[in-house]
């Protein structure tokens, strides 16, 4: 994790291999900051492409330019960031992404000179930066078996004189960015390769020394009385797991919280019984992505050193078709002795959450945080932008969305109210899985989960949208699969909570 070095320099800085910087819309030739470094004739020549509308400052275009020896570096890459106005880190990081792309043929040392007359810090930039690139050069196909070989991104520069503790900060901002593609690199993984076992594996894997991992394999989940968890895994040769990570700092700022994350991880679902039609099913090995982020998540909060309690808690499960299928008919009863009938087997998410909130709960969980794609009207109402988050505790849900706009994983706020438990009212069982309205779908799942969230401060975020791309977002996400969702928001988080 984070083999891409990450420094902060003043002029001269070496010789990178290409030196990018912003370009505003409304201004495309100032090159505010770019003028102390930048050559009279390399400006000269940048001047002539914005003149001849080559370079516009348009958000997230790019070109690159050889200097021919009249500056240190080999290339510039004027990048446009649009209006000035509209400038925020979102912008940086697709201009930023946008480099990427252009110069991931040669790689290497990428400089980019922060702008002082942007509305925004060094800090700002400088996190924002370092994400749109790594984040924008990653790339999915590492199950090609001719994919060319290139140079990789090895070095980022960030220019901007003696700014005390901006090394730093980029340098967290790209160790985080590196569990993001982890996180990226789980989602992506084919499910034959990700079964929940490889899964624990992964966890039981992450390399961070203060992080211990544990999985319960399907007899333990027995034991346990997690039905709802048992029943969704039954059908596949690839066994369910519960997989655990702990993380304990030496000393919390607060002794009284111990965070609780909690991952929907269906390495895939193919939907059991009520089976999901053809059309885009393979997208569904993408249904562990809460998971992945919670376990990522974790991992980056560890690596950080942040000083808060952590208990990860994932319920990793297949959710196939066999002769041993659950079924919609069935009903079950969760490890909080509650009992669910089946009315669609589908719906199986909030069956494998149910168990593995009731377990953070039960492992010491204060405040408690589920990611989860989890239901497609989520995905309709928000789009592949914004997740959608229900609470319990106005406070706690306030706390997220402060780490959430901070950290650039975007999350809106939906209502929980008891008046949508009566959609999932079962005549012969405490509750069922699923209502035949078609009606308010992400809320009747929010309230199921209400069910098992146990006593204290608990948030759903519904991430069907933003935690796997059916396409480019157009933005600094261009790749198609996983996202890495929730990762940069869970530090954000911990760091609120442990600050
Ligand atoms: N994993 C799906 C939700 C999903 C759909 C995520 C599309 C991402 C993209 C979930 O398990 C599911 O199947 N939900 C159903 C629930 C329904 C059967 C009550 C849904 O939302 O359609
Ligand atoms: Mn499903
Ligand atoms: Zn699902």
């Amino acid at each position: 994790m984070g083999q891409v070095k990450v420094e902060v320099a003043s002029p001269p800085f070496g010789e990178p291999d290409v030196l990018a910087f912003p370009v505003r819309e409304d201004d495309n030739s100032a090159f505010a900051n770019g003028a102390s470094v930048l050559d009279e004739r390399v400006k000269s020549r940048l001047r002539r492409l914005a003149a001849e509308g080559e370079l516009r400052g348009e958000l997230g275009r790019t070109l690159v330019v050889h200097t021919d020896g009249e500056i240190d570096a080999r290339r510039v890459a004027p990048v446009g960031i649009g209006k000035s106005d509209s400038v925020d880190p979102d912008a940086i990081r697709t201009a930023a992404a946008a480099v990427a792309r252009a110069t991931r043929d040669f790689g290497g040392t990428v400089a980019w000179l922060l702008d002082e007359t942007l509305p925004l810090s060094y800090e700002a930039q400088a996190r924002a930066v370092v994400e749109g690139l790594l984040l924008g050069a990653y790339r999915p196909g590492r199950w090609k078996t001719d994919e060319r070989a290139r140079r990789p991104l090895e070095r980022i520069i960030l220019v901007a004189g003696d700014e005390p503790g901006l090394a730093d900060t980029a340098e967290r901002a790209a160790r985080v960015a590196g569990w993001v593609n982890w996180a990226r690199d789980l989602a992506n993984s084919p499910p034959n390769e990700l079964t929940p076992e490889a899964l624990a594996t992964r966890a039981a894997e992450t390399g961070v020394a203060s992080l211990r991992a544990e999985s319960l394999d399907p007899s333990q989940i027995d034991e346990l009385g997690m039905g709802a968890l048992a029943a969704v895994g039954r059908a596949s040769a690839n066994g369910p797991r519960l997989i655990v990570l702990r993380y304990e700092p030496e000393q919390p700022t607060r002794a009284d919280v111990t965070l609780g994350l909690v991952g929907k991880a269906i390495t895939f679902d193919a939907g059991g019984i009520s089976l999901k039609p053809a059309l885009n099913m393979q997208d569904m090995k993408g249904d562990m992505a809460g998971g992945a982020g919670v376990l990522a998540g974790t991992a980056a909060a560890a690596d950080l050193g942040l000083p808060i309690r952590i208990v990860a808690v994932v319920a990793a499960a297949e959710n196939l078709v066999s002769g041993d299928s659950f079924r919609p008919g069935d009903i079950l009863r969760a490890a909080n002795g509650k009992t669910i009938e089946i009315t669609n087997t589908d719906a199986e998410g909030r069956l494998v959450l149910a168990d593995a909130l009731w377990y953070a709960r039960r492992e010491g969980a204060t405040h408690v945080l589920d990611l989860a794609t989890l239901t497609g009207a989520m995905e309709l109402a928000l789009g592949d932008l914004y997740a959608g988050m229900f609470a319990n505790d106005d406070a706690w849900r306030d706390e997220i969305l402060r780490a959430a706009e901070r950290s650039g994983d975007h999350t809106w706020p939906f209502p929980l109210h008891p008046r949508y438990r009566r959609y999932v009212d079962s005549t012969y069982a405490d509750m069922k899985n699923s209502s035949d309205l078609k009606q308010a779908s992400p809320a009747l799942a929010a309230e199921f989960l209400h069910e098992f969230a146990g006593d204290g401060p608990w948030a759903h975020i519904d991430m069907a949208g933003p935690g796997f791309l059916e396409r480019s977002r157009g933005d600094y996400l261009t790749q198609r699969g996983g996202t890495g969702y929730g990762v940069r928001l869970i530090v954000e988080l911990a760091r609120q909570l442990s600050a």
